[in-house]
């Protein structure tokens, strides 16, 4: 048996495939285009491990995606591969619609054209696993409800909307056709190799920089916040047992204003790091707000608990500890991601 899993060595990606292959030694197909979101040096530990086979390809690339899935014979796919930043989508939403929904789109042909050669316990246990956001459901008032699966769609940026779009195809994909897949949409992740182009780990580096910690308006946008292994067992879990055409919100239970979650990165470093200069808190510098910036996002995550019985393991106070402790102790992965060495690495790899 074996998986194969899109964007595995982006941030959620990689962190699923080093805490599957922690707990099992079902191995895992990665295939991956490495866009400057994609580090392989988040996998080392995997080096010469013959449970991983990493692949560099596109998931746009519907005879490469084919060609896999007739050589390897995934019980599953597990989709993570996508443009992932809502700020680079308002700048060029067009990478977004090709990975995001053509690049789905292909995945799902080619799944339906290998499942459809399937018979018996493995055309029936086969899964189409998509990893989505809670962001298809668009933003929440002060007084709403958290988003729950019922909720109607309502997708602001250019990202959530080509997310969205996604999360249609799947669902038709199934409907039409009865392809075997469950859908997850969960809140904001944290935690280790979190490129620092995201809130957290952008308000460390900068922060341990000396630069300043750039907050969009007034701060006080809410996101549900979950620690990255916690998104992981969910996804184990879903894919295990969840029912077959549902879809599960994941959550943390955690609700916080964004200048909630900096003053908590600065009072962290103040003690773990102390500055000569002050307390990090000095660099907190508010900037122009996102366009279209959504206020809140909360999530009801009853669901997935009720039917499978998962809650995260972390609350935000171990977490958050965790990951400022993890970047305190991996300043060369965050010096060769900023100066954009890490990406020597594939022409290291695939330039012989
Ligand atoms: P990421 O940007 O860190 O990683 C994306 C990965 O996909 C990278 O390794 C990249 O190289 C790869 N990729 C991009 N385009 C590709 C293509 N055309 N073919 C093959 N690989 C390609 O993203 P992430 O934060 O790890 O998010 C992973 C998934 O989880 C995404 O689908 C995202 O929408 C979803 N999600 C993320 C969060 C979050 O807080 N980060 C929350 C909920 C859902
Ligand atoms: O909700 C899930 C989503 O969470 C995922 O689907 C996305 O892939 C992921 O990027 C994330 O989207 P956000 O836009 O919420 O994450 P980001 O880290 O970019 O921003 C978090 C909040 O912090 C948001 O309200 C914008 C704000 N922000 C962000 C940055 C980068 C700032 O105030 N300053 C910043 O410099």
């Amino acid at each position: 048996m074996t998986i194969l899993v899109t964007g595995g060595a982006g941030f959620i990606g990689s962190n699923f495939v080093l805490d599957w292959l922690a707990q099992s030694d079902e191995p895992i197909v990665n295939l991956d285009v490495l866009s400057y979101a994609g580090n392989l040096e988040n996998l080392a530990a995997l080096d010469g491990d013959a449970r991983h086979v990493f692949v560099k390809g596109d998931i746009c690339d519907r005879a490469l995606v084919d060609r896999l899935l007739v050589e390897h014979r995934p019980r599953a796919i597990v989709h993570f591969a996508a443009e992932s930043h809502v700020d680079r989508s308002i700048h060029g939403p067009g990478a977004f619609v090709r990975t995001n929904v053509e690049g789905t789109f292909v995945l799902l042909e080619a799944a339906r054209a290998h499942w459809s050669t399937l018979d018996g316990d493995a055309k029936a246990r086969w899964r189409f696993h998509h990893v989505s956001t809670d962001e298809v459901y668009g933003s929440l008032k002060a007084e709403d409800p958290p988003f729950a699966e019922t909720n109607a769609y309502e997708p602001n940026s250019p990202y959530s909307a080509s997310k969205a779009a996604s999360d249609h195809l799947v669902r038709a994909w199934h409907h039409t056709y009865g392809l075997p897949v469950v859908t997850t949409n969960c809140s904001n992740n944290y935690g280790p190799w979190h490129f620092p182009e995201k809130l957290i780990p952008l308000m460390i580096v900068n922060a341990l920089a000396g630069k300043p910690l750039p907050v969009y308006g007034d701060g006080r946008q809410i996101r549900d916040w979950l620690y990255v292994t916690d998104h992981c067992s969910a996804i184990r879990a879903v894919l295990e047992r969840g029912r077959v055409g549902e879809t599960y919100n994941i959550g943390g239970w955690n609700e916080k204003a964004n200048i909630e979650i900096v003053q908590t990165v600065c009072a962290l470093l103040d003690r773990l790091r102390p500055s000569t200069d002050g307390p990090y808190s000095r660099l907190v510098t508010h900037v122009t707000d996102r366009p279209g910036h959504d206020r809140r996002y909360a999530i009801d995550a009853r669901k997935i608990e009720r039917e499978l019985g998962w809650r995260p393991a972390e609350t935000f106070e171990t977490g958050i500890a965790k990951t400022v402790q993890w970047y305190l102790d991996h300043p060369d992965w965050v010096a060769r991601v900023q100066s954009g060495a890490y990406r020597e690495w594939i022409g290291q790899q695939y330039g012989r």
